[in-house]
Order: structure tokens, then C-alpha cells, then sequence
């Protein structure tokens, strides 16, 4: 018999045949990438998750995520689940419908492979943002340091990678790679400071250490100025990092939520925080990624375009596995995947039986 054989196909050789959906497209992409003199390229990986490269060659990402979210309707015990940051929040019972809603579209264990790394950073805790697979993957097969806030460095250290291949960075730190310097800055992820640890109960016991679960990062190359929010929410504070720093490209989790919960940041305080930090470009990141979280961005371009004299920077919308190239792109709107350039048809005669079926 040739072709599939539904005799041998099992659940394993699918899982195999079929994920990550877009295979090695995007490791192959990133890698392939010459990056032109003056500009910088970074890809959205999915969530938060970006892959930035320099015109100096450094070539890194930053909460590379390769896991899911829910995967059954059954609700685990509350026992096991009462810590949970959005439980704690909302004081509900059931566990929230977060279902993953974007293929996977790189393959973590082709790093050290296909694509070079410099660092593996995480800009927080959450499992969204900081992930088992992505470490193991860039511990087996490359030399590459794991840096981020100190509770990060103990998840991965807790994972089995070495502490002397962790860096802890926290406001206040910088990050050299190449032509590129990182800079953590202060997080503003109420989220993340409901988050375990500890364990039990918060109810008028003093807040946790923000510094030490949680940074945003501005990551300067020779050609522009990234500033990554991580899951940060509103905070005027935002002000003063744009004091700080000349940010080019701005990216701030977008997201709506449920009645009863403030988890993701809506359309409006999307623009306040562009306002804030003086950035030329905002850019969404994180709507992609769950169900129950998931906007129309064409809300985010109608608020936009409703206050376009007031707010002096552009708005880029893009799709998960986009590449973003600064300045070159500073101008788009809307991204749109690549149809497939340079065209190469007509090369060979189409092979139709006459000329009227074109
Ligand atoms: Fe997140
Ligand atoms: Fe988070």
C-alpha cells in the first residue's frame, strides 16, 4: 500500500506528524534572516513571546512559551487549585476556560539546532511566559544563560538547569549581548503578585516583592529601542520609563476580560500606556493566546483612529509567527502573512489542458 496506512497510524505518530503545526517554518525563518544595517527584526512567537535579533548579531528571546492551557472540561479539585492567582482575584471555584487558541508555530527543540541563541529571558512567573519545554530544549542543546527576575532563576534551577546558568536581573540591572543592552525595569503585573508563593492565605498579610517575580524590559539596539511590558498592567508610572528611555516599539498585553475580573489590558489603557512611555510604535501582544480572553483588535484600530491626533505614535497589528522589522515597518497597520514572494510563476507553462481555464 502507498500513502497512509490507517492499520499503523496511531495517536502518537499524529501528535508527531502534525505538531508544532508550522514544523521548523519559523526557526528556519528567524535563522535565515540577515538583519540590514540601521534596523532590527523580531518575530511574535505567540503570547508575549518574541525573538529579537540585532544588526550586531545578537539573537535572543524573551518569554518563549511552548505549552497549553486547558485541555479538558473537567474542573480540578479546588484543593488543588484554590492558590491560583485568578482564583484568589475573582473568589470563584470553577477553574477559568483558558483554552490555547494559536497553533504552535516554532519548534523550541530546534534551538541550538537551526537558531543560535544568546539568552533565554522571562519577563515573569507565569507559566504562560516562562516554560519547561522552551528550558530544556535551550539546556540539552545550547550554552545559552536562562536570565530573569530571581523567582524565574528558581523555576528554572527547580527544573534542573545549573544556577550558574542563570542570571537574576531585577530594576535597576543591565544585560549585555553584543551590540544590545537590556534593561529591567519596574513591573507594573498586579497578577503576578497574587501569584504563588506563597501558598495559603493573602487576605491582609503585606504584598510580595514585586522585583523579585516580575520585570519589564527595555532592550536597546544600535537601531531602535524595544520596550517589553511583559503582563504589566496600567500604571502612570509608565511616565517615567518614557523619561527614561527613547522606546521606538512599545508592546503591551491586550486582552479582554470577564465581568468580575481585571487580568489583561483593555483597548483604551493599551493607548494610555503607549501615551505614557512617548513610544513611536504600540503593539499588541498576548491577545492571541487565550479563548477566554481573545479581542477583536479592529476595537484597539477604532480607539486609535477615534484619538489619532492625541496620540502621536502608530499602531501595528499583527498575526502570531509575524516578523516585525524597525524602522521599515514603522508606517504598517495591519500585518498580512506572506503570500509566498518573490512569485515565481509562470516559470515553467501551466500545466492546464487550454489557456481559457487561467
Ligand atoms: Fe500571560
Ligand atoms: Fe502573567
Amino acid at each position: 500500500m502507498s500513502g497512509p496506512d490507517a492499520n499503523r497510524i496511531s495517536r502518537d505518530s499524529w501528535l508527531q506528524d502534525v505538531f508544532p503545526e508550522w514544523g521548523t517554518w519559523l526557526n528556519e525563518e528567524i535563522a535565515q534572516h540577515e538583519v540590514a544595517p540601521g534596523t532590527f527584526a523580531m518575530w511574535w512567537l505567540g503570547t508575549t513571546g518574541l525573538w529579537i535579533k540585532s544588526e550586531g548579531g545578537a539573537s535572543f528571546a524573551v518569554d518563549f512559551w511552548a505549552g497549553r492551557g486547558r485541555s479538558t472540561k473537567q474542573d480540578p479539585p479546588f484543593e488543588e487549585t484554590k492558590d491560583f492567582q485568578m482564583t484568589r482575584m475573582t473568589g470563584g471555584r470553577a477553574f477559568p476556560w483558558n483554552l490555547r487558541a494559536y497553533p504552535m508555530v516554532i519548534d523550541p527543540f530546534a534551538v541550538g539546532k537551526i537558531n543560535d541563541i544568546d539568552a533565554l529571558f522571562a519577563t515573569h512567573i507565569h507559566d504562560d511566559h516562562i516554560c519547561p519545554y522552551v528550558a530544556a530544549a535551550v539546556l540539552q542543546n545550547t550554552d545559552a544563560p536562562f536570565v530573569g527576575p530571581k523567582l524565574c532563576v528558581e523555576k528554572w534551577v527547580g527544573w534542573g538547569v545549573p544556577r550558574e546558568r542563570c542570571v537574576e536581573m531585577s530594576p535597576g540591572d543591565t544585560y549585555k549581548i553584543k551590540d544590545t543592552t537590556i534593561y529591567a525595569v519596574e513591573s507594573f503585573d498586579r497578577t503576578a503578585l497574587i501569584t504563588e508563593p506563597p501558598s495559603g492565605d493573602l487576605r491582609n498579610q503585606m504584598p510580595v516583592d514585586m522585583d523579585e517575580r516580575a520585570v519589564n524590559f527595555v532592550i536597546q539596539t544600535p537601531a531602535g529601542t524595544i520596550y517589553d511590558s511583559g503582563d504589566s498592567h496600567y500604571s502612570n508610572y509608565y511616565y517615567k520609563h518614557g523619561k527614561d528611555y527613547d522606546i521606538d516599539v512599545a508592546l503591551v498585553s491586550y486582552g479582554i476580560n470577564p465581568p468580575g475580573n481585571m487580568d489583561k489590558v483593555p483597548a483604551s489603557d493599551c493607548l494610555r500606556i503607549g501615551e505614557n512611555l512617548g513610544t513611536k510604535v504600540l503593539i499588541p501582544f498576548h491577545h492571541d493566546t487565550w479563548t477566554n480572553q481573545l479581542p477583536d483588535d479592529h476595537e484597539l484600530a477604532m480607539l486609535w483612529e477615534f484619538n489619532r491626533e492625541h496620540l502621536p505614535f502608530s499602531l501595528f497589528l499583527w498575526k502570531t509567527g509575524a516578523r516585525y522589522e524597525w524602522p521599515t515597518d514603522k508606517d504598517r497597520m495591519w500585518y498580512r502573512y506572506p503570500q509566498g514572494r518573490p512569485f515565481d510563476y509562470f516559470t515553467n507553462e501551466p500545466n492546464v489542458p487550454f489557456k481559457a481555464f487561467l
